[in-house]
Order: structure tokens, then sequence, then C-alpha cells
């Protein structure tokens, strides 16, 4: 597996790949990686691929309270379990590529309305951040593929807005979420949790659960999301949000739309857990 910093020679080797026909398929992470994570390259490895994953904790998408300093930098486990799985290249960017002038006075790619909601409304320009690197990260790695996992649903509709609207060559594809084996959606942060809080954890996904089956038959959908707060909240839980929205945009569900999705985000303790279930139902 080659190991790589610079701009410069992410782009030479690329450019060396496609000259030879190779398709570039690329995973962005922030590292510490997990199965949830190693499910995304899975899903790209082919013979004609080139793989490349960068793993870059990105300052610009995290809020001046959040976990930038302490998010957990495992550099050597990933880069074994990478070479393990047969990824061509690991990209670690230099922060003073990235962002020359610091993070601050970036040039940024802003998505409006969809960035704005749920995760959005939480944590300020947090999208704003993603969106911005992960266009970034593109015009240097220049993918014909990438994968995001849809454990971070809003995100992925997000990229996927920002590729349509700048008319980006690229490919995206989702991941399911890989769960522990109790429910619980793999995470870097769930680690944060204590022991006795990593049991409670599973509940977000019994919840979440509950409200798809009520709303799939039929439940008044702000009944619905009544009992589940309450349960979330009953199981030690406070939540952020947890709703039912359209799949597409995330708008709020009209008499018609079929392709739902459940979507919560609460704290448990110090650590912030987001969850959802993607859903359909049959409005005849
Ligand atoms: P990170 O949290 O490291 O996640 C990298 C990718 O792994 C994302 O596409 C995320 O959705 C996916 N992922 C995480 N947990 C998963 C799980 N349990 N199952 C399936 N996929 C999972 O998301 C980011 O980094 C950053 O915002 C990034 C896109 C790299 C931009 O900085």
């Amino acid at each position: 597996m080659l190991t790589f910093n610079t701009i410069q020679q992410v782009r030479q080797q690329v450019a060396d790949w496609k000259q030879q026909g190779r398709r570039i398929a690329f995973v962005p992470t922030m590292g510490n990686l997990h199965a949830g994570h190693l499910s995304l390259m899975e899903q790209l490895k082919g013979d004609e691929v080139c793989l490349i994953v960068s793993i870059y904790v990105n300052p610009l998408q995290f809020g001046k309270n959040e976990d930038f300093g302490t998010y957990p930098r495992t550099l050597d486990e990933d880069s074994q379990k990478l070479e393990q799985l047969g990824v061509d290249l690991l990209y670690l960017p230099e922060s003073t590529e990235i962002y020359p002038d610091g993070p601050e006075a970036a040039t940024r790619v802003i998505v409006p309305g969809l960035a704005d909601i749920l995760e959005g409304e939480s944590r300020p320009g947090f999208f704003t951040g993603v969106a911005t690197v992960v266009n970034k990260l593109f015009n240097i790695v220049q993918p014909d593929v990438a994968c995001f996992g849809a454990k971070d649903y809003q995100q992925l509709q997000i990229i996927r807005r920002m590729v349509a609207d700048l008319a980006m060559p690229v490919e995206i594809v989702s991941a399911p979420t890989i769960r522990e084996p109790d429910g619980l959606a793999m995470s870097s942060r769930n680690q944060y949790l204590t022991a006795e809080e990593r049991i409670h954890a599973a509940k977000l996904n019994v919840c979440l659960q509950h409200l798809v089956k009520d709303a799939s038959q039929g439940t008044d959908s702000n009944y619905a999301v009544i009992h589940a707060t309450q349960e979330l909240e009953a199981n030690a839980f406070n939540v952020d949000y947890i709703v039912v929205r359209r799949q597409q945009d995330l708008g709020v569900p009209e008499p018609g739309d079929t392709q739902l999705v459940a979507l919560a985000a609460v704290k448990l303790g110090k650590t912030r857990l987001i969850d959802n279930i993607c859903f359909e139902i049959n409005n005849t």
C-alpha cells in the first residue's frame, strides 16, 4: 500500500493509474477505522479498480465545543487494516495543504436548506465543513466513484446534492449501516460511552424500530414521534431530535410520500449518538 501526504504525490499516482485505464475509487474517512468504514471499501473493491482511502480529522467540521482535540487518532492500527484489505493508496493530507491559510479563511461549499436542518441545526457549520473538505478531496483524488455510509444519512444526501449541483464527475454510492450485535450503529464515538451507557445505547435503534413500525402501520406520525421521544427519555437519553422525513430531501412527509426515513440524535451522558432507518409505506 502506498502512503502519501502531499497533493502532488496523489495527483501523480492518480494520473498514472488513469493512463493505464484504471478506475479510481475513493473512501474519505477521519480514521479510527471500524467494520463500518471497512465495509465501504469492500463495496468498492474490484479488478480494474484502484482504491484510495483518506484519513483526515477535518477541523472545519468540528464546533468550538466539540471533540476535535480528543477525536481518536489510531493511525498505526488503521494503516494495518487498510493494508490487509488491499487498499492501494492511503492519503494522509496535511492541514497546511488542505487549509493553507487556516480553516477559517478557506473558500467554502454551502449546501443551503439540507445543511441547515436536523444535524445542521444542532451543529451549525458542520455540513459546510464536510462539503468543503469532501469537495477538496475530490479535486485532489479525482475519483470515478466514492462511497459514503448510510449511517450518516444526512451527510450522504448533502454529498449527493453537492455533486449534482456542481456537476462533479463522480458517482456516489452508499453502503448500509454496520451495527454491533446488539444493534448499536458502529461509530468511533461509541468508545466515549461508559460501560453502563454502552448497554443502554442499543436502545436507540430499538426505539427507532418502534417508530418505523408505528409509522408503517399508519399511526399518526405526530403521535408516533411523541411516543418514540417518551420511550427514548424513559431510557435516559437526552433527545436532540427524532423525526420521520422523506428520504430524498429530508422534507416533512406529505400525503402520498412513500419513501421515508426515521432519524434520531440523542445524547447519552456526554456522548452524542445518531442513527436512522429507511423504510417504505404503502399508501394504497
Ligand atoms: P467518518 O465518521 O470517519 O466516516 C467515514 C465514512 O464511514 C462515512 O461515509 C460514514 O458514513 C461511514 N460510516 C461510519 N460509520 C459507519 C457504519 N457503522 N456503517 C457504515 N458506514 C459507516 O463521515 C466522516 O468521517 C467525515 O464527515 C468525512 C466524510 C470523512 C468528511 O470529513
